[in-house]
């Protein structure tokens, strides 16, 4: 018999009326592909179905909404089970999910005064974005909109126990509507829901019991709270531990802890710099107050960490979210004791977030190009003729051709120029908090190297190399290199490179250092620098833009702290004239006065430029190519991984 992996992970879990078969948890996330009208698609069923199939116990559905349309809190961006036109597709959706043994929930929601929209939260409290954007002040809910609310949530049971699902949950998390009850900073209420914790409970407490009443007292219902919402004068654990024990006695089958809200979301949705598992006292004090199970999420990664927060009794659910979009197998990998074919979810928190402000729709993973293409990717179809493939570099975009490429049966080799694969990520990985990004750079050259593609280093490729090998597919991932500068002064000794920094070949300690550019790429070796004890300035030029605009919020948000930290001068606004022999002279946008900032080296963050001499050679000789990552033209992970995935299927 096969040796059990993560034992506690993968035993049978109990919760109200039904058996789960282990204890993994996918987390609910809105966004997930519903029609115009919040109805179930083909997508959704797909999407869902992927995760079902690589072994998650319970699925929870993301926040669903059940305010019927023409209500006043309908809003169409949401899945919705508010009428029996619904309720269909819902049904085709557990069942799917069933087929594959998972046990399915769904979650109901409101999004409360976290929008931009107006809207109806606890009180008139305003509330924030996680960069300090300031969403539309709400509009205090009034009793009669309360007993609306708890009657469309009792009713949405209804309708989800008709459509076969397991379960319910109450989102009374991450301050949105139910959260905002919770809190004494959100809920400023002089009414029988203010005040008192009971107070603040009986929105919730009217509801679980309203629920049982119309959906059976055997329905379960799970309520999802935030321990913490990390929000000042907000509410403390022994409150949240007290929270929990209402909910228990009110009739709640389980609760679900989670942490943070849109203004900490860094903290709910944990960046790359959290410690895996650092919300695990919350997890245990709640634990320790209820006899109902509870499942915790946020941040967990590792099967072998995930193992331990199960079998040390701190939870009786692992809940993952991310991972599960990263790799639907995740599960079934762990069980098998496949860690290393585990592709880890790295918190870029790139599916949170599109670039230009607004949510990610339609969603898409940084490290995994297939969710959100299950239905035509999933399935790597065997290439029909077998052909001999050249991938030249070995990035993240090459590593995934050359993966891609070699699973459809394709004869690959990648050639590298240098001594090690991972690219970009190499240097990525190098400020501080940023180490997970190797993890990418493992996972795929594991693959590769499992495969059998035959990795080339320290191999420059020439036209002649190119006319030796007879490729039929090449494929030019060749990357990028630093933009040059023509800033006067840029030639002096004094200056250095971003790149030379993070790779190492510069190393400063006790310096004032001027870094020049705005970016991710600027604020993050300024991090690096920073953290060894130099003094730093940052001076972005771009009129109107902001520190590291190209970062996601939440990952954005850890950066600016520790710059704030490590006082890192920010200068913005400002024009940079030339570089001397002081440091580097500037001009003032608004009131065009000269600024000296001495520093004794300056550090050069301009961006980068593809590389493309191999490409313009090859044009000439009329050889055929394809390119792909920063190559084409530099963006971001992203990016580099679709175009990897998406020519390992054309050839
Ligand atoms: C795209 C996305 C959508 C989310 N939507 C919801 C939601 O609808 N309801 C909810 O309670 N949490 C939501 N969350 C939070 C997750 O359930 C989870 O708590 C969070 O991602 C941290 O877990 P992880 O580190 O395993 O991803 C969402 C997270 C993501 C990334
Ligand atoms: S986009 Fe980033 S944070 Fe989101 S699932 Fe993928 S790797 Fe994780």
């Amino acid at each position: 018999m096969s040796k059990t992996h993560f034992p506690h992970l993968f035993k049978k879990g109990k919760i109200g009326n039904f058996t789960t078969k282990n204890r993994i948890v996918m987390l609910p996330m809105a966004r997930q592909f519903q029609g115009m009208n919040g109805e179930v698609t083909q997508k959704t069923i797909d999407y869902f179905a992927e995760r079902a199939k690589g072994d998650v116990g319970l699925i929870i559905i993301g926040s669903t909404r059940v305010f019927p349309p023409g209500h006043k809190f309908y809003t169409p961006a949401s899945l919705n089970l508010s009428a029996p036109q619904f309720i269909p597709g819902h049904c085709e959706l557990v069942q799917a999910l069933h087929a594959h043994g998972a046990k399915v929930s769904i979650q109901f929601g409101h999004i409360g005064g976290q929008t931009h929209m107006q809207s109806v939260a606890a009180s008139d409290v305003q509330q924030n974005f996680c960069d300090g954007t300031p969403y539309t002040k709400p509009i205090p809910i009034t009793k009669s909109e309360i007993w609306d609310t708890i009657d469309l949530f009792a009713k949405g049971a209804v309708m989800a126990k008709t459509a076969g699902y397991d379960m319910i949950e109450i989102h009374a998390a991450h301050g949105y509507l139910l959260g905002s009850f919770l809190s004494p900073f959100l809920n400023t209420r002089k009414d029988e829901f203010g005040g008192s914790i009971e107070n603040r409970t009986r929105f919730h407490v009217e509801m679980l019991k309203e629920i049982k009443a119309k959906a059976g007292d055997d329905f379960p219902v799970t309520v999802r709270i935030s321990a913490l919402d990390y929000l000042e004068n907000s509410i403390e654990l022994v409150e949240s531990v007290h929270v929990a024990k209402i909910l228990e006695a009110a009739g709640a089958d389980v609760i679900s802890v989670s942490a943070g809200c849109h203004e900490t979301q860094h903290l709910s949705n944990d960046t790359m710099r959290m410690k895996e598992d650092f919300k695990r006292p919350l997890f245990e004090a709640i634990k320790k107050a209820v006899n109902i199970p509870i499942i915790v999420a946020g941040g967990y990664r590792n099967p072998e960490i995930s193992e331990r927060i199960v079998s040390d009794g701190a939870a009786d659910f692992l809940g993952i979210a991310r991972p599960l979009l990263a790799d639907p197998e995740w599960p079934k990998k762990a069980a098998q004791g496949r860690v290393d074919d585990i592709r880890k979810c790295l918190s870029c928190g790139e599916c949170l977030y599109v670039r230009g402000g607004a949510f990610n729709f339609p969603q898409s993973c940084a490290v995994n190009a297939v969710f959100g293409r299950e239905k035509d990717w999933t399935d790597i179809e065997p290439a029909l003729e077998k052909k001999k493939v050249m991938v030249i570099g070995g990035g993240p975009a090459g590593m995934e051709a050359a993966r891609v490429a070699s699973l459809r049966g394709h004869s690959v080799s990648l050639y590298e120029k240098g001594e090690t694969l991972g690219g970009q990520l190499l240097l990525a990985s190098k400020p501080p908090g940023k180490k997970r990004m190797l993890w990418l750079r493992d996972f795929l050259s594991n693959q590769i190297k499992k495969q059998g593609v035959n990795i080339q280093f320290g191999v420059e490729v020439t036209p002649e190399l190119i006319d030796s090998e007879k490729p039929d597919e090449l494929i030019m991932a060749t990357g990028a290199i630093p933009k040059q500068s023509n800033i006067p002064g840029s030639d002096t000794n004094q200056v250095v490179l971003a790149w030379e920094v993070l790779r190492g070949d510069v190393h400063l300690e006790n310096k004032k250092v001027a870094v020049i550019g705005g970016s991710m790429l600027a604020c993050e070796t300024a991090e690096l620098i920073a953290s060894r004890g130099n003094e730093v300035s940052v001076v972005k030029m771009r009129p109107g833009a902001y520190m590291a605009e190209d970062c996601e919020p939440t990952n954005r948000r850890g950066i600016m702290e520790f710059m704030q930290e490590h006082k890192v001068r920010e200068i913005t606004d400002h024009k940079l004239e030339k570089i001397t022999s002081k440091g580097i002279d500037l001009i003032d946008n608004d009131s065009g006065d000269s600024v000296c900032v001495e520093a004794d080296v300056i550090v050069l963050a301009l961006g980068s430029t593809p590389v493309r001499e191999l490409a313009d050679v090859l044009e000439e000789k009329d050889i055929s190519f394809s390119m792909i990552g920063d190559c084409t033209k530099p963006k971001n992970i992203k990016q580099a991984i679709y175009q990897g995935a998406l020519i390992g299927r054309q050839v």
